[in-house]
Formats: C-alpha cells, structure tokens, sequence
C-alpha cells in the first residue's frame, strides 16, 4: 500500500477542509496528542475536559503518569462530576491500527474512548479503575481498524460518569501500520472486535486432559492493572474475564485457575488472549501448566490451611465469594454453588462456583458450574429437583437438578441451566425464561407449591424506585406468569413453610431477603400475605443473602448466608456461614424464626470438657473469673448456661473475644455489636462456635443468632476460657467446651 508522507493532510468532507492527520514522519498518523493551548480542531461538549489539555494533574487528583509530551485530555476539570465530550474532526482511516494511551475510570457506557463511523460506536476502550485508590496512569491499548479502511470516522471521548473514578485521561491517538509497540497481536477484547491473534493456543493439550480436570493456572497479582483474558473457541468468544494479572511471574500474589473442562470437546480449538500484555510476557510467564493444572477448580487439595482459612466454614479454595446460590439436595448429595470470582479476591467476572457434601459440613469444591456468556455475568438464584420432570430435560428417568440464575448483561434476565448428573451443566436453549422487568431485578428462587401444584419464583425488582418481590407461577419450569407482587424487600428473596412449634398441622410462610429481615404470613401460591411487620433476622454482622436448601430429604429448612468474612492477604475472600435449621417458635409476641446450628457439625467434635456441670452450678462473684486453658488453635464450640440473678453484666471470654451479657438491656455485645437476647426461664442459654474468621453466637433458644466476623488466626498458643460476672452475682449451670476439628482434613 502506498501512502504519501506528508505533514498536513487536507481532507474534504463536505464543504468543509479540517486538518485531521498530522504525519509524526513515520508513516504514523497523529489523530490527536493533545500538546497545544487548545484543543485545537477537536470540539468539546460539557465541562469535562475544559478549554485546553490538562498539563498532567488537576486540582484534587492525584499524580498522572504515562501520557506523552506535556498535555493530555483529561476529563477531571470540575473534579469526577463535571461530564462533556470531545470528538476529533472526521477523517478517513487509512492504517492498520489505532493506538492510544488512556487512563481512568472503567465505567462502560458512560466512560469510553470511541472510533464513531456514521454514528455508530465501532470501537470503544476505557480506563481501568473501578475502586478508590488505584492509579491514574495511562496504559497503552489499541483498536485493529484493517477492515475498516477507506471509511470515515471520528474519535470521540466521552464522560458521563459521576463520582469515584468518573473520569478518562486520553493521550497519544496514533493511526498505525506498525503492531502497536509494547503490546501483542492480541487486539484489546471486550470492543466489538474479537481477538484473532491468540496469546497461548490450548488446543493440543486441552484434548488430552482428564475432561473433569482440566484447569489453566493464571498468576495473579491483587490490584494490578486489569486484563481482559479471552477464552475461545475458533473464532467464537467462549468466555471473557478481567484480571489483574501478574505480568512478572515472580511477582504473583497467587495462581486462578480457569476451568476450561466444560468447553472441551471434539475438535474445539481453544485458544486465551490477553489484551495489552508486552509480547515478551508469553515468554516469561508459563500460562497454562497441564503439570499443575488437575485439580478441578484447583482446589489445592490438602490445603486449607492457610492462617485465615475458616476451618469448618466453608470457603473457595481461591478466589472471591459472595452468596450461596442453588442449595439443593440431589442424588445424596447437598449441592452449594455460590457467586465466585474465581479471577480475584473482590467481586467480579461472577461465575457460580459449586461445592458439595454429604453431611453440610465436609465440602469437596468442584470446578465452577456456570460461567459468564454474552448474556451476562452469574447472578445469583436457586435450583430444584425436577421430581416429575415438567420440564421434559429429565432423561432416562432421572430429575432433572435444575438452576435459575440471573444473566446479568445489557438486559437483566432469569435463565435456567439443567444438569442430570449434578457434575455438568447445560445451560437451557431457550433461555431467557422471563425477559426484563426492569433493569437490575434479579435472584430468582423458586418453589414447588404442593396445594397448587405449580412452580412459583419469586424475584427481587425495583419498580418506580421501590423495591418489591414479584411472584410468578409456572407449570413446566419455561413459561412464567406473573402472580403478584409484595413490597419491601431488597435482593435474594426466599420463600418457603415452617411448622409452628414443630406442629405439622400448623404452618405459616415466611418472606425473607438479602437482610434476613422477614415475614411471617400465608401464601396461596400466587400472593403472600403478611401476618407480621417486617422482623430483625440475624442479630449480628456481615451475614447477607442467605438462602434455604430445597429438597431435604428429612424435611428441614436449611439455611446458609454468605458471611462477610475478609481474610486480607490470602488468596481466597469471604466464606458462608455455618448452615443452620430454621425452626418458628411462639413467643409472646407472635411466631418468630429461631436459628440453630445444624445437627451434623457435631461431628467435628474432639474432645470435650465439662467445667460446670449442671449437677454442680457455679455461683460466679464480681470479677472473680473461672478459667480453663483450652488447646491451641482456638476452634471451639462452647456451651453456657447461666441465670444472672444480682449481675449487671455476665463475661465470657474466649481467647480474644469477650462476650458481654448486659442483663439491664437483655443484649449481648461482642466486638461493639449489640444484640436483643431475652432470658428464656430466667435464663440464658448459649451455644458458641470460634473459627479462625469469627464467632457465631446462637441465644435465647435460638432466637438471637449472632454472627461476628473477627480475624482471630490460626493460634499457635493454648488459650483460655472464662467466665465471671460483674456488679452483682450470676449462676452458671454448664460451661461445656469441646475443641473442634478442621473439616478440611
Ligand atoms: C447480593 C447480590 C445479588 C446479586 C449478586 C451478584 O449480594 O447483589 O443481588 O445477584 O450479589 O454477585
């Protein structure tokens, strides 16, 4: 291709000759560097990027580094708020490549680096940040524009972002036939245009793995600059995640582990691209190690032992969780996916993770069960058992175990994906089951109602800024109707009976949500009719998004929230609480939900010790404590019994944690939390349980579950246990302590 070098191009559009193409003298053309005292032909909208380029910094931002020259676009001016645009003048494209420096906020949609053509995007970028702190620094990128040549286009920057992170800082436009320096063939993904030059062909390998064991360790460093990493298949994009990649091998803080099992198939020819990654990190850095790579979700089995790993409450091997989705019983098995990044330790790129167990408390992590697609990322959602198979995806007889999940893309949809075995998931062909009701409603769970005998979901939707549950009914599982709505619920909605005081013949429903707040009232199956105001649920801290098992065999409600667990340093955040059975007690209030830690954690049981027995009560006087040494490494579970009489205050310590009874307000406090436990009797009856990431305290029968999460560690050192009492006098009828073992093992 012949390209005369000159240094001004005048181009005719229109009537009207705009300088749009500087050459650079290197065949290399300059669309805009941003380096005079105005903006020159580019036309700004808005406040945003003020009357000239920015010389690096403005007023309130911290330190810029990585533009080019001595100015930059820059769209801080009136601080994250200020929005506007700046488009350059049009011209034609005639290279190979456009590169670009940017820097900035990462919100898509509102903060974007375009190449517009007849008024459509036809490429788009963004800056990288998307939480406090971080870096303003502009990183090179670039857009593959070959097929585009010959077209007319303008560049344009825009800012409609507000707050943290709402602006973009833009340098350096190059039109190019060079491949950008300092960046591989790989055009950026995640712009409409798919990358074809792969960074690491799996292909060869991916063939001969063990297909439940085929995973792609991928070094990640927390908090570097994020990376679009691609899996495909041929030419389609089979997956795409952000990760903050570790360009230095040696500087990896841990090792993701993509599961590529579930795309493995005859003849597929997978391939994983990195955007903006200098071509020498192939070199450098073994992606994809079939040595290491046979452990599913990479599980590091025998692990499990770092300092802040929860020793029986379950956690991800690696990577970030949030809620518990899909609790089911299937096949002997109970089934725990869970919202997992498996990329990171802070939310994102949302997969569902999935786990199973026997017993609720040993889990085995399988690999991830359902994966980000074009439709969106994994929203959470529930699963059933398919008993009768309305839905025809049974097969040979055997119930289908079917998810729903929200795919949260463009458009926020309820999806369905069925699986016979438990182990593969099929996502359903016709997804989505219901369309959008409006933007962000989501978690969709769903119920058999027996006297109906129909399918009922209920998902979260915000309505004219109101947050409401909507009830829809089904016969087959794929075709919903809507039923009715209730208001005052946020997120993760959860539906189902409980008999009152164990009394079969006298049932009420519950509405619960995200909070554990909840409803106690009936359910004709289309409308839920509340009976009661809106209760507390949990009494403590950083339990959220809880959701109950279907189809227990025994007939219990069990339920597990995602504890709020952060365990800084590790390579793995967040864990679920301990499952816990759900009962509905009379009180003098009404009916009110009781929590109690599950039957089965009793295994976990070594050895015990009876300080108090209630043969021999303890009369505790002020400030005189009772106190054992317990084994080191601080997992406990401990039972008190007490009946303050004179005391103002009844103390438990347990290591590093003190356990207040304020007998005056009937509350307990712990760590500066503070929660209503009545005396039952005149008494108060406790069950403790330490892990190494909190304390989950269970009172007043039940009625008070206090969850608390504490990095207490792995303790190398015995502790100690006490109890005393203060102002006045207590009776202590039982203090049982027995050390736990790890699940893990
Ligand atoms: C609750 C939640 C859900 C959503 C999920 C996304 O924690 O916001 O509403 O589906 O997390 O991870």
């Amino acid at each position: 291709m012949h390209r005369a070098i000159l240094s001004t191009i005048l181009i005719g559009l229109s009537s009207l000759p705009v300088r749009a193409e500087i050459w650079n003298g290197e065949r290399d053309l300059v669309v805009g560097d941003f380096e005079g005292e105005s903006y020159d032909l580019w036309t700004s909208t808005g406040d945003a990027f003020g009357d000239e380029p920015a010389r690096g910094n403005l007023a309130t931002q911290m330190p810029i580094t990585g533009f080019q020259g001595k100015r930059l676009a820059n769209s801080f001016h009136g601080g994250d708020d200020s929005t506007g645009t700046l488009a350059s003048p049009a011209f034609t494209l005639s290279r190979t490549y456009i590169s670009f420096l940017i820097g900035g906020g990462r919100r898509p949609g509102k903060l974007e680096l375009q190449l517009v053509i007849d008024g459509q995007v036809v490429r788009r970028a963004f800056g990288s940040q998307d939480k406090p702190g971080g870096t303003e620094a502009l990183e090179q990128g670039y857009w593959s524009i070959g097929d585009l040549e010959g077209r007319t286009a303008t560049v344009r920057i825009i800012d409609q972002a507000k707050g943290g992170w709402g602006h973009l800082n833009v340098d350096h436009i190059v039109a190019t036939d060079k491949d950008p320096s300092g960046i591989t063939l790989a055009p950026v993904p995640g712009l409409n245009d798919p990358p074809r030059q792969p960074t690491c062909l799996v292909h060869d390998i991916a063939q001969s793995l063990d297909p439940r064991g085929s995973g792609i360790f991928i070094p990640i460093r927390n908090g570097a600059p994020k990376r679009v990493l691609t899996l495909m298949d041929g030419d389609s994009v089979l997956m795409r995640n952000e990760v903050e990649l570790a360009d230095d091998l040696a500087k990896a803080d841990w090792d993701a582990v993509m599961n590529i099992a579930p795309f493995k198939k005859v003849g597929a020819a997978l391939s994983i691209h990195l955007d903006r990654m200098k071509p020498s990190f192939m070199m450098r850095t073994p992606i994809f190690d079939p040595a290491r790579a046979n452990a599913g979700s990479g599980t590091g089995r025998g692990g499990y032992d770092e300092p802040l790993r929860a020793q029986y409450h379950f956690s991800s091997a690696r990577g970030w969780l949030n809620d518990p989705n899909g609790c089911v019983f299937h096949n002997g098995e109970y089934h725990l996916f869970y919202q997992h990044n498996p990329y990171g330790i802070t939310w994102g790129n949302m997969h569902w993770g999935h786990a199973v167990s026997t017993d609720l408390v040993h889990w085995r992590e399988l690999g991830d069960a359902l994966f980000p697609d074009e439709s969106g990322m994994m929203y959470s959602g529930s699963a059933v058992v398919d008993w009768k198979n309305t839905s025809g995806l049974g097969r040979d007889g055997k119930p289908p175990l079917i998810l729903f999940y929200t795919a949260a893309g463009d458009e926020y949809t309820q999806c369905m994906a069925w699986s016979t075995d438990g182990r593969t998931f099929t996502k359903y062909a016709e997804n989505p089951i219901l369309r959008q009701v409006t933007h962000g409603n989501r978690d969709p769970k769903v119920i058999w109602h027996e006297p109906t005998k129909q399918w009922v979901m209920a998902v979260y939707v915000e309505l004219k800024g109101v947050h409401t549950i909507h009830f829809y009914t089904s016969p087959d599982l794929k075709t919903w109707t809507y039923a009715s709505k209730t208001d005052g619920f946020f997120e993760c909605p959860d539906l189902f009976e409980l008999p009152v005081d164990g009394d079969p013949a006298k049932k009420k429903w519950i509405l619960t949500a995200a909070s554990s707040e909840y409803q106690i009232g009936g359910f004709d199956g289309k409308t839920f009719t509340p009976e009661t105001p809106k209760l507390p649920g949990h009494r403590g801290k950083g339990f959220y998004a809880a959701q109950s098992f279907s189809d227990v065999p025994d007939g219990r409600r069990i339920f597990i929230g995602w504890w709020q667990t952060e365990t800084k340093g590790m390579p793995f955040n967040q864990s679920m609480s301990l499952p816990l059975e759900l009962g509905l007690v009379t009180t003098a209030d009404g009916p009110r939900l009781t929590f109690t830690p599950v039957k089965e954690l009793e295994k976990l049981r070594g050895e015990r010790r009876d300080v108090i027995r209630p043969d021999q009560p303890y009369g505790a006087r002020p400030r005189v404590p009772l106190v054992t040494r317990v084994e080191a490494g601080g997992l406990h579970e401990v039972r008190v019994e007490f009946e303050p009489t004179t005391a103002g205050n009844v103390i438990l310590r347990i290591g590093g944690s003190t356990i207040t009874y304020d007998v005056k307000a009937r509350q307990f406090i712990v760590h500066g939390q503070r929660a209503n436990a009545p005396l039952i009797a005149g008494r108060q009856r406790l069950t403790i349980y330490c892990d190494r990431t909190g304390i989950e305290i269970f009172a007043s029968d039940g009625q008070c579950y206090m969850p608390v999460p504490v990095n207490i560690g792995s303790d190398p050192q015995p502790s100690e246990i006490s109890v005393e009492s203060d102002g006045g006098d207590a009776i202590f009828h039982a203090l049982q302590v027995h050390e736990l073992r790890s699940a893990w093992r």
